[in-house]
């Protein structure tokens, strides 16, 4: 064993031990590093992750994903200590609204409902009627007794959305840098080289790059595809993260993703930063009371809706 496995490793005792001595859960988003996903109590997509926060018994929820994880975790679990080890893990998506654009924009389309993808602040969540998640957004909207609705921020998910429901849907024009930059030609290279492979997409990618898909779904969804899916090869269309576990639980199947699908934010977090979290219990992610119960009731709202995939 290298000396940086053996480092690793101790750290990796080290972090468990904590987060038992401090009756502590360590959550993982699907896209973290693999070292993290390894040693996390729970991974899982945004929905799966907000619904273990607000049902589990732990006083510390050390939450390695992003920034509005960590707060819709602690509008949905008040009780509990949030932590987010690296606070400048962010989602460029959803900067791409703030409360106060919401405002204006509702002000100007008065009486629609907003949907908000849980990839925003708790000051959009706050403004919205109903928050949706890549697993649930065709439910939430189907869910809404209007004609119309306006969802935030992302474009992608929303014209998704718009093509399997009745419903007018307007959008706003926010994007995931991520999904946002695949095209069609980074598909084609790897459906050349892999004629038998199924393409699986995540709905922040472009619309019409989604025309190529077998299947759209969120990130949790795309385990459950391919674990069940005949087909032995798949590419997929997310961030790189998904591979770890695709890969360990499907050691008969072949994944391949284009290379450019990496988000920098998911990536920031490392095992040195889950330790001094754990072990100094900061940082510790906070929501003004006003916002959030606010907050809690369009994300409590999405918790009832069932999963779309
Ligand atoms: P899901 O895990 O809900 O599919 O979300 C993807 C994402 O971009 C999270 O940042
Ligand atoms: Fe935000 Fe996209 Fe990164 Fe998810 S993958 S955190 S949506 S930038």
């Amino acid at each position: 064993m290298s000396q940086r496995e053996e480092y690793e490793n101790s750290l990796k005792q080290e972090i468990r031990q904590l987060i038992k001595e401090k009756n502590a859960i360590m959550l993982a988003h699907n896209y973290q590093r693999d070292e993290i996903q390894e040693i996390a109590d729970v991974t899982g997509d945004s929905l799966y992750l907000s619904q273990v926060s607000a049902d589990c018994n732990a006083e510390i929820i050390i939450f390695c994903g992003v920034h509005f994880m960590a707060e819709s975790a602690c509008v949905l679990a008040p009780d509990k200590k949030v932590i987010l080890p690296r606070l400048e893990a962010g989602c460029p998506m959803a900067d791409m609204i703030t409360a106060e654009k919401l405002k204006k924009w509702k002000a100007e389309n008065p009486g629609i409902p907003i949907v908000a993808y849980v990839n925003t602040t708790a000051e959009v969540k706050a403004e919205s009627d109903i928050c949706c998640t890549s697993g649930n957004a065709i439910s939430v909207v189907n869910s809404i007794e209007a004609d119309e609705v306006m969802m935030v921020p992302d474009q992608n998910l929303a014209q998704h959305t718009a093509k399997h429901t009745n419903k007018k849907v307007r959008w706003w024009k926010g994007f995931c840098p991520t999904h946002h930059i695949l095209k069609k030609r980074d598909l084609n290279k790897l459906k050349e080289e892999h004629p038998d492979a199924k393409i699986i997409l995540h709905p922040e990618c472009p619309p019409d790059v989604l025309e190529m898909a077998d299947h759209i779904c969120s990130t949790s969804g795309m385990y459950s595809y391919c674990k069940e899916s005949t087909a032995k090869k798949f590419i997929m269309g997310t961030e790189i993260g998904i591979l770890y576990r695709l890969r360990k639980e499907n050691q008969d199947k072949e994944f391949f993703l284009p290379e450019v699908m990496i988000c920098p934010n998911m990536k920031v977090t490392t095992l040195e930063d889950v330790h001094d979290a754990i072990k100094n219990l900061e940082p510790v992610i906070t929501v003004p009371e006003e916002i959030r119960v606010k907050a809690w009731s369009a994300l409590d709202k999405m918790l009832k809706v069932p999963r779309d995939n």
